[in-house]
């Protein structure tokens, strides 16, 4: 065994306590780098009749942080209410879930036991345990007001501070549904019901999410999320060797970083990959090093959820055999909007790192071939800036990271270099699109990319 004194059942049950690829974190002892949103959102709760709404890129972090926050300010006689929107729900149907979870709430001893939950939603009386469908519920509410009416009732049975999540907000297709709850936290506010609302988007701004004639601004804190930092993705990864009293390389935990593009997701996979290959490793393992990165990587690939992977096989599967080095090099650097000056520079380097004679395409067909990748054929894995031709992202920015575990996998190293110039006079600034490498300072890159291809 590689790692003294494990079974695989107890290394296994551990790994799982100390990383979450698939399941949102939920208490502040895993949750990294996001001080600074927990600790506004738990001032702005602090305000009578404001909520919360958490928005960003899919993957990074807002139904952790959402959960969390939830256990933060929700009293401890109950659980949060947690409820998730999808694409056929309306506002009645959203609200029945939460009715329908607040009155499923297990007992505790401490629950004020004088008090049963009955509510009463326009003359439906539904008791605690009571198993009512979501489809009678919905059926009772019948405007915002009835609304207010029966989430009143819920907070002032359910527990001291109840707290509501509604996760995944932007799910709801229909726009006319997700504007009214603008109008439900206005009249919430307005009768003083004290409930608290967290919501979790996907998106750019609350007027994309709650609609541009949402009338809530005042109600609500607006919480938007980057991509985790440096220091809270080299933590995630620290944690957990730490946490099997293993050693770990510096340059590793900063290529896991590197690599992750500041999604959690990646990070959690591939540290526990890494670790997996520790456990199952012949000889005893005392320090994660490049070997095992190099494994863990492979695998986390592998494991890449199906639906992340399928727009980079569409760019480069069955493609001229540029594309492949040309969308590794749309995802060099930290920037998410790029031009298309910078990714060539990006592509020239890279293919200088292969060193295996290739030439590289010129300026115009490299442009050529990054037009293609908007298209669907190519698994629209890029979009044009609206009115700055020449400037792109990344589609679904989630991709980024995966693409950049593919360029690693494959030997080459994303850290946003510049080509030498020629004359060094002609070193652009910021403004005209240099941004220094993207590799963070005081990092050594690794010399040594071992050949786990070898195995
Ligand atoms: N601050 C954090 N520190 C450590 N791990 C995190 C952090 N935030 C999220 N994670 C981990 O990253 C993964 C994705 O997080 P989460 O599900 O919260 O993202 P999301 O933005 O809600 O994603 P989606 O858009 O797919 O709903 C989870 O497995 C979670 O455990
Ligand atoms: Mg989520």
């Amino acid at each position: 065994m590689a790692l003294e004194g494990y079974s695989e059942h107890n290394f296994g049950t551990k790994l799982g306590d100390v990383l979450s690829a698939s399941r949102p974190i939920r208490s502040i002892e895993y949750l990294k780098g996001r001080g600074k949103e927990l600790d506004t959102i738990k001032k702005s709760l602090y305000a009578p009749g404001r909520h919360v709404f958490i928005f960003g890129d899919r993957g990074v972090g807002k139904s952790s942080l959402g959960q969390t926050a939830a256990y933060q300010y929700q009293s401890a006689d109950a659980s949060p209410i947690f409820v998730s929107g999808s694409p056929n729900d309306t506002f009645n149907t959203v609200v029945a879930n939460i009715v329908s979870q607040a009155i499923r709430r297990p007992r505790t001893e401490s629950v004020k036991s004088s008090k049963a939950l009955a509510i009463d939603v326009g003359g439906i009386k539904i008791n605690e345990g009571q198993e009512r469908s979501g489809i009678d519920i919905a059926a009772a509410v019948r405007s915002v007001g009835d609304a207010v009416e029966v989430l009143k009732q819920i907070t002032e049975r359910h527990s001291e501070k109840p707290v509501v999540v509604i996760d995944e907000f932007d799910a709801i297709r229909d726009p006319v549904e997700r504007n009214m709850f603008a109008a439900l936290l206005k009249q919430m506010g307005d009768q003083s019901v004290n409930l608290k609302f967290i919501f979790t988007g996907i998106g750019k701004s609350l007027d994309e999410l709650l609609g541009a004639h949402q009338s809530a601004y005042r109600q609500l804190e607006t919480v938007e999320l980057p991509r985790l930092g440096w220091d809270a993705r080299r933590e995630i990864v620290n944690d957990a060797a730490q946490a099997f009293g293993l050693d770990l390389d510096n340059d590793v935990n900063w290529r896991v970083a590197m690599v992750s593009d500041g999604f959690p997701y990646y990070i959690h996979l591939i540290t526990e990959k890494v670790l997996w290959a520790a456990f199952s490793a012949d000889e005893t393992v005392t320090t994660i090093g490049w070997d095992l990165f190099n494994h863990g990587l492979a695998d986390a690939i592998l494991s890449t959820t199906a639906e992340l992977k399928r727009p980079y096989e569409k760019a480069v599967l069955h493609r001229d055999p540029e594309f492949e080095d040309i969308v590794w090099a749309t995802a060099d650097h930290d920037d998410l909007l790029r031009s298309l000056n910078d990714m060539h520079a990006s592509y020239r380097v890279l293919v200088g790192k292969r060193r295996d004679g290739r030439i590289a395409v010129d300026r115009a067909h490299f442009s050529a071939q990054i037009r293609k990748l908007k298209g669907v054929g190519y698994g629209s894995v890029l979009q044009q800036e609206e009115g700055r031709p020449g400037w792109y992202s990344y589609r679904e920015k989630m991709l980024r990271g995966y693409v950049r575990m593919q360029a690693q996998a494959n030997g080459v190293e994303l850290t946003g270099e510049r080509p030498t110039p020629k004359q060094s006079m002609h070193i652009g600034n910021a403004r005209n699109g240099y941004h220094g490498a993207s590799i963070p300072s005081g990092v050594r890159q690794s010399q040594k990319i071992s050949d786990w291809s070898k195995e």
